[in-house]
């Protein structure tokens, strides 16, 4: 029987990292469900489509074919065939996820590819509803989070690195914003599943986290193996 686990928490929280991470340790696929909400809205914006009128999306959607792929065990997202992996990173692109995946016909989409593959492997699943809609028996649910001050922090550092510049208040400002519309939107909002485990990871480094969801791994599946 497949052993499947969920990481849900907000932007900013380490879950790519660490999820990426544990996935490997563990020889599990890691699936990234942002990338795949990525992907649609990278078809939404190339056919310009006004996503508020309910016919245009749906014969919109109704022509996106999103898929997944592992090449040398990294997650590839397909967007009708195409590899957009590197194109789905842009402000843009983020923009459009967050507005069109709040749209319920947008996560209907997505709903029975990402169960289809717990079904078939082992996984790691990161995102913001998979512990409480899209795994609801996930044999591990985590809900990883990390403080305002913290999340904005290492964004802030990120964007140092990659010359560009922001406040930190500013920051601060839009992930506050950004926590507040997740968490309050109508359709699958980000939140933490009653039996998920909260690992704050605001004083905790990647490895000590990483160590952390290993170790509640084994002792779930030892748990399993002796039922
Ligand atoms: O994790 P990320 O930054 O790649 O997510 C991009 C956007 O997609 C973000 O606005 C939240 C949304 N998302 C979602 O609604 N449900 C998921 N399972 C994953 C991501």
């Amino acid at each position: 029987m497949n052993f499947n686990i969920a990481i849900d928490g907000p932007a900013g929280a380490g879950k790519s990292t660490i999820a990426k991470r544990a996935a490997k340790e563990l020889s599990f696929i890691y699936v990234d469900t942002g990338a795949m909400y990525r992907a649609i809205a990278l078809g939404l914006l190339r056919k310009g489509t006004d996503i508020e009128d309910e016919d245009v999306l749906k014969a919109a959607l109704d022509n996106i074919e999103v898929g997944i792929r592992y090449v040398d065990g990294e997650q590839r997202v397909y967007l009708n065939g195409e590899d957009v992996s590197s194109q789905i990173r842009t402000e843009m692109v983020s923009d459009m996820t967050s507005r069109s995946s709040a749209i319920p016909m947008v996560r209907a989409k997505l709903t029975d590819l990402q169960r289809d593959l717990a079904r078939r492997e082992d996984v790691l699943m990161d995102g913001r509803d998979i512990g409480t809609m899209i795994l609801p028996d996930a044999d591990l649910k985590i809900f990883l989070t990390a403080s305002v001050e913290t999340r904005a922090r290492r964004r802030f550092l990120e964007q140092e690195q990659n010359g560009d510049s922001c406040s930190l208040e500013e920051i601060e400002k839009d992930i506050r914003e950004r926590d507040f519309r997740d968490s309050h939107r109508q359709t699958a909002p980000l939140r933490q599943a009653e039996d998920a485990v909260r690992i704050d990871s605001s004083d905790m480094t990647i490895e000590e986290v990483v160590e952390e969801i290993l170790r509640l791994v084994y002792e779930r599946r030892a748990r399993r193996e002796n039922r």
